[in-house]
Order: C-alpha cells, then sequence, then structure tokens
C-alpha cells in the first residue's frame, strides 16, 4: 500500500523496522512515521518550489501533525511553520523552531494567544477578522508583521467539512472586507502590512482551484509577500490520483508568473500532503465475525482516526505479515459507533485474531483528531529510521484519563 515497504519474508518494514518487532514493543494501535518519509516530502516540497520561484519558503500546516519530534525534524530541513493557536505555537518553540519562521493563524485567536504569538517574535500573524488588527494594535509595542486572509470565494471540490474559501466561509474576509482591513493596516504605525494570504481548502484532487485563488488574491495589490495556503490532496487509495507535489508548484508558480510581482516573496502551507504517507497505523486484530458481511475488528478505531467518520475519507489496509489481497472484509474498529469503520470492504489475506493490520497513509491528522472515546487510550506515535525504533510521544494511561478529573 501507499507509503510502505515489503520485506524479504513478506511482513511490511517502516523504516527499516519491522512490523512485528514494532508491535511487540510499543504495542498496538500505534502509529508509526517513516522519518526518512518524511525528510524527502519536506525536500520535494522545499527544493520544488526554490527551484521555480526562488524568493519562497515552505510553512508545514502543523494541525496535520502537531508533535514535537515533527516540529524538530522538519526545523531541521529548513521549512517554516504554520501554527493555529496557542497550543501549537508552544509545541513549536518545545520544538525548536526559529520564531521568525512561524504563521500565526486562527479565525479566533485570543487576545492572550495574540500575546503569546507576539512576546514569542512570530514572523507572521495573519489578520482573519478586524479583532486581530484592534487587538495587536494593543498589543504591539514595536513593530509585528502581519498577512490579511482573503476569502476568494472558490469552492474546490471537496469534502464541505475541509473547503474554506467559499462564500459564507468562517475563515478570512471577503474581498471587500480584505480590502478595507488592508487601508487599515497601511495606516497603523505599529503593524507593518506584509502581504496577503489565502487558503481555499484541503485534499483538493486538481490544480485548477489554485490557480484561481492565485488571480484572486493579485487583484488586491502589489505586496512583498503572497501567502497561497496548503490543501493539495494525498493518496490514500489506489484509485487516488491526485497533482503530484511537481505539478501543484508548477500550477501555483504559472498563475504567480503570470500575475504577481516578479521579487514578491511565495509562502506555501502544505499540511495533508507533507506528512500523510509517512505514517501507517498498526493494529491488532480482536475478532473476526463470520457473516455477512464478514467484520475484522481491531484494538484502536474512530479514537485514533477519524478521518472516515468525519470525510468519509477510504483507506486502504492489509494484514501486516501477509501483505496482499483476498476476500473482502470490514475493517471496523473497538467504538460504539456504527460510523467506526476503517475500510469497508477491502481485500485481506486470510485475517485472524491476534493477526497486525497496517492502515497506510495516516500520518496527517489522525494524530490532531485523535480522543478518548470510550476510553480509548491513544496510541504512542514512533518514529522508525535505519531500523532504529523510538517513541517520540508515548501511549496515554489509564492514570492519564483522570489526570484532570477532581473527585
Ligand atoms: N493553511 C491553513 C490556513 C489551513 O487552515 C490548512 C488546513 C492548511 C494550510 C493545510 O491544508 P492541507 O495542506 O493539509 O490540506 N481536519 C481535516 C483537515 C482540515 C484542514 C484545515 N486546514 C482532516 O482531517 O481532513
Amino acid at each position: 500500500p501507499p507509503g510502505t515497504a515489503l520485506g524479504e519474508d513478506g511482513e511490511l518494514v517502516i523504516g527499516g523496522c519491522a512490523v512485528t518487532d514494532l508491535a511487540a514493543r510499543f504495542g498496538t494501535p500505534a502509529l508509526v512515521v517513516d522519518e526518512a518519509a518524511l525528510r524527502s516530502r519536506a525536500r520535494c516540497y522545499a527544493d520544488g518550489l526554490a527551484a521555480r520561484w526562488a524568493n519562497s519558503r515552505v510553512a508545514f500546516a502543523s494541525k496535520a501533525f502537531p508533535c514535537t519530534a515533527v516540529y524538530r525534524l522538519l526545523a531541521e530541513e529548513g521549512l517554516s511553520i504554520d501554527v493555529a493557536g496557542g497550543g501549537e505555537l508552544t509545541l513549536a518553540l518545545a520544538g525548536g523552531v526559529d520564531p521568525a519562521s512561524l504563521v500565526v493563524h486562527g479565525n479566533a485567536k485570543t487576545e492572550d494567544e495574540l500575546r503569546m504569538a507576539v512576546e514569542a517574535g512570530a514572523g507572521l500573524i495573519v489578520i482573519d477578522n478586524f479583532d486581530d488588527i484592534d487587538r495587536l494594535e494593543r498589543l504591539v509595542t514595536d513593530e509585528q508583521p502581519v498577512l490579511v486572509r482573503v476569502t476568494p470565494g472558490i469552492r474546490p471540490d471537496t469534502h464541505a467539512a475541509v473547503s474554506t474559501g467559499q462564500e459564507g466561509s468562517k475563515f478570512g474576509l471577503t474581498l471587500p472586507q480584505a480590502r478595507a482591513a488592508i487601508a487599515r493596516l497601511r495606516a497603523s504605525s505599529r503593524l507593518r502590512l506584509d502581504g496577503v494570504h489565502v487558503h481555499i481548502g484541503s485534499q483538493i484532487l486538481d490544480t485548477e482551484p489554485f490557480a484561481r485563488a492565485v488571480e484572486a488574491v493579485a487583484g488586491l495589490g502589489t505586496f512583498a509577500v503572497y501567502d497561497l495556503g496548503g490543501g493539495l490532496g494525498t493518496r490514500y487509495t489506489y484509485e487516488d490520483r491526485p497533482p503530484t507535489i511537481g505539478e501543484y508548484v508548477d500550477t501555483l508558480v504559472a498563475a504567480a508568473h503570470r500575475t504577481l510581482p516578479a521579487d514578491a516573496q511565495l509562502i506555501i502551507e502544505p499540511g495533508r500532503s507533507m506528512v500523510a504517507q509517512a505514517g501507517v497505523t498498526l493494529y491488532r486484530v480482536v475478532t473476526v465475525k463470520r457473516g455477512k458481511p464478514t467484520f475484522v475488528a481491531v484494538d484502536g478505531g474512530m479514537g485514533d482516526n477519524l478521518e472516515v467518520a468525519l470525510y468519509g475519507q477510504r483507506f486502504e489496509a492489509t494484514v501486516a505479515t501477509r501483505v496482499g489481497g483476498g476476500e473482502p472484509y470490514h475493517l471496523v474498529g473497538r467504538h460504539c459507533e456504527s460510523g467506526d469503520v476503517l475500510s469497508a470492504g477491502v481485500p485481506l489475506r486470510d485475517p485472524r485474531p491476534g493477526d497486525l493490520i497496517a492502515v497506510p497513509v495516516t500520518g496527517a491528522y489522525c494524530f490532531s483528531l485523535s480522543n478518548n472515546y470510550n476510553g480509548a487510550l491513544r496510541p504512542p506515535v514512533v518514529f522508525c529510521r535505519d531500523g532504529e525504533a523510538r517513541a517520540v510521544v508515548r501511549r496515554e494511561t489509564y492514570g492519564d484519563l483522570q489526570r484532570r478529573d477532581r473527585p
């Protein structure tokens, strides 16, 4: 399946580590990350954009995988980081991210969060509403570079819950509102307007809406910085055919050449397409219930992967020690919901209780949307490199569930 390799004995290997060894050492479910795959996506993005538009940077949209080790690794690769709010900001700083490289987002940034960002020395704060301007005017003593987030009225072909650029979106400012904000910021002594930002949605599988978004922000005027957001879709199933990173960057840069000043800085904010393929979740089969359909139920599910329940996302899966297809099974989780499905009708080779199941392409948004429904414990994150594995986030304990309880 996408994002994995096969050992000589038919067993899945991730970052040089055999999955049976990983499961024995870290337990299941576990989110396993191939460090080399993560680095290679980061380089593909950074080198790909720099080759086409020299004055540019790639800011990882860290909501896709906000843990200290991921921040550290991507900062080591020279990436800037997009954070949404104080939590991601704190994690990014803990991961050693240079504050000057931070792009701070959020449609409801509180006064405290804005203060944290200003005091940390965040490189760019993205204005999403007029209250952001009022608050920053009060908080900033020296000078703070900002961008204005624009909602261009573009509705890409993706799930409604992850579409953000359409009319009526809660994010950003409409074009007339953005013009008013720009005028106000140009007159501000403490807020330095560096440019504009646009992000139209996520898991977008064609390039055309991205070009239209560039054209929409170009109409707002001449700026030093154009942040074009994220949104490139990733390949979850064999049928998915998302544009490559190269095709996506080509589209943006071609539109930028047509419409933006040649000396402007371009920023892009990929999240999903940066990290999704580097993650594989390992589960243990608890029971196989024969019938119509036959269910294979594992020890995790919608607590560690909400993509199916929330967005109808489809995943491939395999028995990790007998990779390959067979009869179709309903791969389901352990939670008390019929919607707790990992993959409906997925071909598996003779699955039995105790088998390991691998669900690939779980590096994006699975960790960040994981939850404790039914008192399930959130899995560890295991980084694998050259045959060495280490937990960069430990598994939760039953004690963690009560950590904030007061009898
Ligand atoms: N920039 C901004 C301002 C964003 O809001 C987002 C994602 C990104 C960049 C990165 O977009 P990406 O390259 O990952 O498509 N919870 C959903 C995804 C929501 C995405 C929200 N914003 C999911 O699990 O599918």
